[in-house]
């Protein structure tokens, strides 16, 4: 039996992951989903001008203690989908850094075995215009969108049983609207991809980012779903999975 928490956007606040593992000593790894904001270049992150102006402090910060050798390797994996606001590519050296902190990206798009089970992800967001472009036409921060070319790595063709779908954006049609805090827009702010996804692989769980809100929703097939918040902003923003027997038996 293992616990392993899916964590919202994080926008490279990581004392705020830290603290969250040093608050649940018994998850053994933790997922965020997208806008995790680890960036080796200051040059890179400034591209991304809206992180910039919100939290390029932070940004600022974490790359002056990597090249101090100050930045703490996690205590336990850190794994991360990419979301809007996100270095895309790494030099293998890199990767090799990311690994000695014990942060590990995740494919953009597929069918993963992880944990024990079987994981489908989907990062990033969509665009109507770059939905339509073929994968190897995304460079930079352009690859912050999905296309419809990185669709059939989601078609599921050898029928696995799916545990688990991670994206960071919403599906159409399972946020709450409404008024009740600023993020809770009138419309539904979901799109159309993630949704049919959801209903092709019909996963036990369906987990989200992006919009921070904190909620849960149930009615979509049989497949409980999450949305989940700013982890610095605001401290629940995480689901804890338990998994025993290749499967999901509980989420707290
Ligand atoms: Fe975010």
């Amino acid at each position: 039996m293992k616990k392993i928490a899916i964590l919202g956007c994080v926008h490279a606040d990581f004392s705020s992951v830290r603290d969250f593992i040093g608050a649940h000593p018994d998850v053994s790894e933790v997922v965020c989903l997208g806008d995790f904001g680890f960036w080796f270049s200051q040059e890179e992150a400034m591209k991304d001008t809206t992180m910039w102006r919100k939290c390029g402090h932070k940004v600022r910060t974490n790359i002056d203690r990597l090249n101090s050798s100050k930045f703490k390797t996690f205590s336990i994996p850190v794994h991360f989908i990419t979301g809007n606001h996100d270095q895309y590519d790494y030099t293998s050296d890199e990767v090799s850094k990311l690994k000695d902190l014990n942060i590990f990206p995740l494919p953009r798009v597929g069918i993963i075995t992880k944990f024990g089970i079987n994981i489908a992800i989907l990062s990033g967001i969509f665009s109507p215009v770059k939905f339509e472009w073929e994968l190897h036409e995304l460079s930079g921060r352009l690859k912050r969108f999905y296309t419809r070319t990185d669709l059939p790595l989601l078609r599921n063709n050898d029928k696995k049983h799916i545990s688990l779908f991670l994206t960071h954006e919403a599906a159409k049609g399972v946020m709450p609207t409404g008024n009740k805090s600023k993020n809770r827009k009138e419309t539904d702010q979901g799109t159309w991809v993630p949704a049919y996804i959801l209903d092709i692989l019909k996963p036990d769980y369906y987990m989200h980012a992006h919009h921070h809100i904190n909620y849960k929703h149930t009615g979509v097939n049989d497949t409980e779903i999450y949305g989940l918040g700013l982890l610095n902003r605001d401290k629940s923003s995480h689901a804890i999975i338990t998994v025993e027997n290749d499967s999901i038996t509980s989420v707290e």
